[in-house]
């Protein structure tokens, strides 16, 4: 069976069939009468939540789990878009594998903002001294080139192959921001940008291919400072306790309330720098994938969108143009 293309799949009562990855386990949820199931099928544009009503089509799943599925599948609309599943049987094309499904930020657009981003932040007093402990530590070969390759997340913001160093990038760029906002941050510019470069390394472990790893629930904030453990001496060497200390209290601290509480102003900036763009993030995810006119986003329900693409142009020589380039002149 070929690859279901779900993105054409994805329109209120359209019956589909084909291939489909699920990556993460489903849920299983108690409804009015019945239970049903909930998951994830995962493609290259995005992915996109399922519901199975009936137990006897549900129990295939739970059987089998995670893996590729062929499918018979009608898009539906109810509080957001979902596929409901009419029919489900693990695959057995041995032609297709996971990988076919996986999302991913292009490797040419991450090589690039990781250059301007390092580019920016030196000129804001990042030293080479602390640039060249990154490149270290991030080509580590436990890491086995993993920090390039991972997801930031299996659902939520950055669920991308590439995804993990992508949301480091645009963290470095919200602190390049801080540190010109901020002035006297520039003295601790070193520890701020290492601590962001780390902050969830440990993703490489709690992750594998944007799905649960085996040893998943020792988190990234512990599998972090056990994998930095190995260059406790060297950032020591390099700058001192203090400076690492403060690294492994951002990696403790910086899920804020949703984790161990921050104990260090920096693991309080970190994690606010953390929220500001995992949540920026999501919602234009949410607005990219969303299938109306609204979005349904986390616990706030429905959003209007941004209005891209829906201003009217103004002609360059129009009056109004005309009107507003005076206006500016004045
Ligand atoms: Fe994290
Ligand atoms: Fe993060």
């Amino acid at each position: 069976m070929a690859i279901l293309n779900l993105k054409e799949a994805a329109v209120n009562g359209k019956v589909s069939q084909g291939s489909v990855l699920i990556n993460t386990p489903p849920l299983v949820r108690s409804g009015k009468k019945n239970d049903y199931m909930v998951g994830q099928f995962l493609s290259p544009d995005d992915s996109y939540e399922f519901k199975i009503w009936e137990e006897d089509i549900f129990s295939i799943v739970r059987a089998n789990g995670t893996g590729i599925y062929d499918v018979e599948v009608i898009g539906a609309d109810f509080n957001g878009f979902y596929f409901t599943v009419k029919k489900i049987e693990p695959s057995h094309d041995k032609n297709i594998s996971k990988h076919d499904f996986l999302p991913s930020i292009p490797r040419d657009y991450i090589n690039n903002q990781w250059r301007e981003t390092v580019k920016r932040l030196s000129s804001k007093g990042v030293s080479d001294t602390c640039w060249g402990i990154v490149q270290e530590v991030i080509t580590d070969p436990e890491l086995e080139n993993r920090f390039t390759v991972e997801g930031a997340a299996v659902f939520y913001h950055d669920n991308k192959i590439g995804g993990l160093v992508n949301h480091t990038t645009k963290m470095l760029n919200i602190l390049a921001s801080l540190l010109d906002n901020n002035r006297e941050l520039r003295e601790c510019s070193d520890l701020l940008a290492f601590s962001i470069t780390v902050h969830d390394i440990g993703k490489v472990f709690e992750y594998q291919d944007l799905a649960p790893s085996e040893f998943w629930y020792a988190n990234h904030r512990v599998r972090g400072i056990e994998f930095l453990a190995k260059y406790k001496e060297k950032i020591i060497d390099l700058y001192d306790e203090t400076f690492y200390r403060q690294v492994q209290s951002v990696i403790s601290g910086h899920h804020g309330d949703f984790g161990d509480r921050p104990t260090s102003v920096a693991a309080g900036i970190v994690h606010y720098i953390d929220t500001l763009e995992s949540q920026t993030t999501s919602l234009i995810e949410a607005v990219n994938t969303a299938k109306t006119d609204r979005i349904r986003y986390a616990d706030w329900g429905f959003l209007e969108p941004l209005p891209i693409g829906k201003f009217k142009p103004i002609p360059e020589d129009s009056p109004e143009a005309l009107e507003s380039y005076f206006i500016d002149q004045k």
